[in-house]
């Protein structure tokens, strides 16, 4: 059976994480997958997520399974992260555990594909390496609406309305929610609003996906999207990840809530979304979404994971200074201004393919094709080489 398949190419972002584990060079720079790394290039375990894991192992009195929606708690808690402490309990809303953002967008397209077998997603152009594979494998048809190219000062917004003004009524739109994945560029809440008022018009289903929440502006700033386009629609999706905001990748914590016109079809949108569940995996992970649970539920360790969160967002600042203040030093012909404006982990640095193989091959510089870096890769000690290595081979 198994001599008919053939060969695949590993995946883009996660075949870096491998070449870069396997290059020997003591001066290789990691700007590749989207892990938080702190100024002395490592990712730690956050310190609220060690205590409450502690708290946990001392606590917990049983492993049992715990059902295809997960834990209760983390899905109020993070139902209250997205759509704020009003909505915690909103009856319109279900909110499950998924395994990751990327599960949770798989249980999304399941439940998509049953409601409408016909579903049509648009996503941005360009949009996060993944969303077409996960969403494309799951047998839903994808279009694309303009976003942004390399290098540019901001968003392309006209050309984005004016496309979503001629998406077909009752279709679905993809949104990043905030720190666009992979260009950092978001639009402004004035700009969200006018998103708004395009899917209404047209009664389209917005997608939010929230894989970033705290990495731009703050937590609760970062949930405006959600927040504004929840209030405006009867129906909308929105999966959620908390590998990046709780350092918790490996642990695979993430969520979908699903928001349905009236209170009266979430148990049916709840039956179906378990049903998908079950049929894939059965349920969840359990240990990352108890962490998680643990310390939104506590005051103290809320208040310790806060401090953290804003810690990691303002070195994702600082070193987007800190670079295109060393490319202005090394390559003054060439603008990268626009880095500053980014928000998040990411930006485009606008390199052709040539210029990211030579920056791999030569300087062990390692950074998705597309010439996306993940800013968290920089520090102090690192800023000049990599930017005397991007004056080298810019053209
Ligand atoms: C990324 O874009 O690098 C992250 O979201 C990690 C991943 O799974 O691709």
């Amino acid at each position: 059976m198994f001599e008919r398949l053939e060969a695949l190419p590993a995946d883009a972002i996660l075949r870096l994480i491998a070449e870069y584990n396997e290059d020997p060079r003591a001066e290789k720079i990691d700007l590749g997958v989207g892990v938080y790394r702190n100024s002395e290039g490592e990712t730690p375990v956050l310190a609220a997520v060690k205590e409450a894991e502690r708290r946990l192992v001392e606590t917990q009195t049983t492993k049992t399974y715990i059902g295809s929606g997960g834990d209760p708690a983390f899905n109020r808690h993070i139902q209250a992260l997205l759509f704020g402490d009003a909505a915690a309990n909103d009856p319109r809303v279900v909110t499950l555990q998924a395994p990751g953002g990327s599960g949770a967008l798989r249980i999304a397209a399941g439940l998509m594909l049953r409601a409408r077998p016909d579903v049509r997603i648009w996503v941005s152009d360009p949009t996060w390496g993944n969303h077409v594979p996960l969403l494309g494998g799951a047998g839903i048809r994808l279009e694309t609406y303009p976003y942004y190219r390399a290098g540019e000062a901001a968003v392309r917004f006209d050309e984005m309305l004016a496309a979503l003004e001629r998406v077909p009524e009752g279709d679905v739109v993809l949104l990043h929610g905030c720190c666009h994945n992979p260009t950092g560029m978001d639009l402004s809440p004035e700009q969200w609003r006018e998103v708004g008022d395009v899917i209404v018009a047209r009664r389209l289903v917005p997608f939010v996906d929230v894989a970033y929440q705290g990495f731009a502006e703050g937590l609760e700033e970062d949930a405006f999207a959600v927040r504004h386009l929840f209030g405006r629609v009867p129906e909308m999706l929105v999966a959620a990840s908390c590998s990046k905001n709780f350092g918790l990748y490996r642990e695979r914590v993430g969520s979908l809530s699903i928001v349905s016109a009236e209170a009266a079809h979430s148990a049916v949108v709840r039956s179906q979304a378990f049903n998908i569940v079950r049929t894939l995996y059965s349920m969840p992970p359990d240990h990352g979404a108890a962490v998680v649970a643990c310390i939104l539920g506590d005051g103290e360790l809320r208040a310790r994971w806060l401090s953290e969160l804003t810690e990691m967002r303002d070195r994702l600042r600082d070193m987007r200074v800190l670079f295109v203040d060393a490319l202005r030093d090394s390559a003054p012909r060439h603008d990268f201004s626009h880095v500053v404006r980014a928000k998040g982990m990411f930006s485009f640095l606008g390199l052709g393919a040539a210029e990211v193989a030579r920056l791999k091959s030569e300087f062990g510089i390692y950074m998705v094709d597309s010439s996306r870096i993940n800013v968290a890769g920089i520090t102090h000690a690192n800023v000049g080489y990599l930017a005397e290595s991007i004056a080298k081979v810019l053209p």
